[in-house]
């Protein structure tokens, strides 16, 4: 069988929506495809599963699996520590594709191991990246249920309400560094400031403030308005330490020619994204700063599993499955 899922973009509110703060990410149109079959030993593009290289799908093996060995191939145009989610798509697909082996599974469930995964695998995290990577389309991360409500995923003593919603159809353009962004090392470093300082808690309200007047700005289709709230939004994370020099290179080669620019996901390294009407021009501009860019456009496509040989898939199933958790 066949399983993918999009890559996702943040807007507004990375970082902030650990605290419980809200967030705004949309899916994007570029996929990781994992094509999964039965096999000797569990294996990933023909390698033993290790901690090092493979800790996601090892995760998933070892605490959402009970069925026999099964090999992946992965196929993605996600660049990974790009700040796009491509950990959350490889996530969402492994997860999803699993458990649909077990009898077709409901997208919440699905979304829900996806957290789980991340959260584990990264040692924290919020639902955002898994949650948009299995809907697609964009959410709103909020931390009260609203209109168009999804589902809610708890950790610890915090509620992420996951919601529906249909950001406009937005020219974007995402500026890759070639920097890779850790996310675990950048969450570490804003909660550690979090921790002793007033001025990063206030950073953090201000953040979740604006991610609502983005989501009015979206309701109206004020793109301007957009625009100027990604850069506030940019100059808050880099308050928060979470920009780099590279990032900030790229937003400045943007900027002339966007509504707006910021960097998205973690941060340190990763990429920026911006909101042009002159996709071309932001290209060229990045491209002369060193860094990759890429065309891209929100997708309604959320994870999907499609069974490429059905003959096999009847009979892998009626011999043995199970699903652990
Ligand atoms: C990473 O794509 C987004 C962060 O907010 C972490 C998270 O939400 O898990 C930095």
């Amino acid at each position: 069988m066949e399983a993918s899922a999009p890559a996702k973009a943040i807007l507004f509110g990375e970082h902030a929506v650990v605290y419980g703060k809200p967030a705004i990410a949309v899916s994007l149109d570029r996929r990781m495809t994992i094509i999964v079959k039965p096999g000797k030993e569990s294996r990933v593009d023909g390698g033993r599963l290790t901690v090092r290289k493979h800790r996601y799908v090892r995760w998933v093996m070892e605490n959402l699996w009970d069925g026999p060995p099964l090999e992946f191939r992965t196929r993605s145009d996600i660049p990974s520590a790009s700040g796009l989610g491509s950990s959350a798509a490889l996530c969402s697909s492994v997860v999803s594709a699993l458990s649909y082996l077990k009898g077709p599974g409901g997208e919440e469930t699905n979304a829900r191991n996806s957290f789980e995964v991340e959260y584990n695998v990264q040692g924290g995290a919020s639902p955002t990246d898994t949650s948009c990577s299995t809907h697609g389309h964009g959410i709103l991360v909020s931390f009260e249920p609203g209109e168009g409500l999804l589902w809610s995923i708890s950790k610890k003593n915090r509620t992420w309400y996951i919601h529906h919603i249909d950001p406009p159809g937005l020219t974007m353009v995402v500026g890759y560094t070639k920097k890779p962004s850790i996310t675990p090392v950048q969450v570490e470093k804003v909660r550690s400031y979090y921790d002793r300082s007033g001025f990063a808690r206030e950073t953090i309200e201000e953040i979740g403030e604006l991610v609502f007047d983005a989501l009015a700005a979206m309701k109206k289709g004020d793109t301007v308005e957009l625009g100027a709230l990604m850069d506030s939004n940019h100059s808050l994370l880099s308050i928060l330490g979470v920009s780099s020099r590279e990032l900030n290179k790229l937003r400045d080669a943007a900027s002339p020619y966007s509504y707006g620019a910021k960097m998205t996901g973690a941060g340190g390294g990763g990429s920026i994204i911006a909101l042009t009407d002159r996709p071309e021009d932001v290209c060229r501009a990045i491209k002369k700063r060193g860094g990759v860019p890429y065309i891209v456009s929100r997708s309604t496509r959320g994870a999907e599993v499609r069974v490429t040989d059905e003959e096999r898939f009847v009979n892998f199933n009626k011999e043995n499955t199970g699903e652990k958790g």
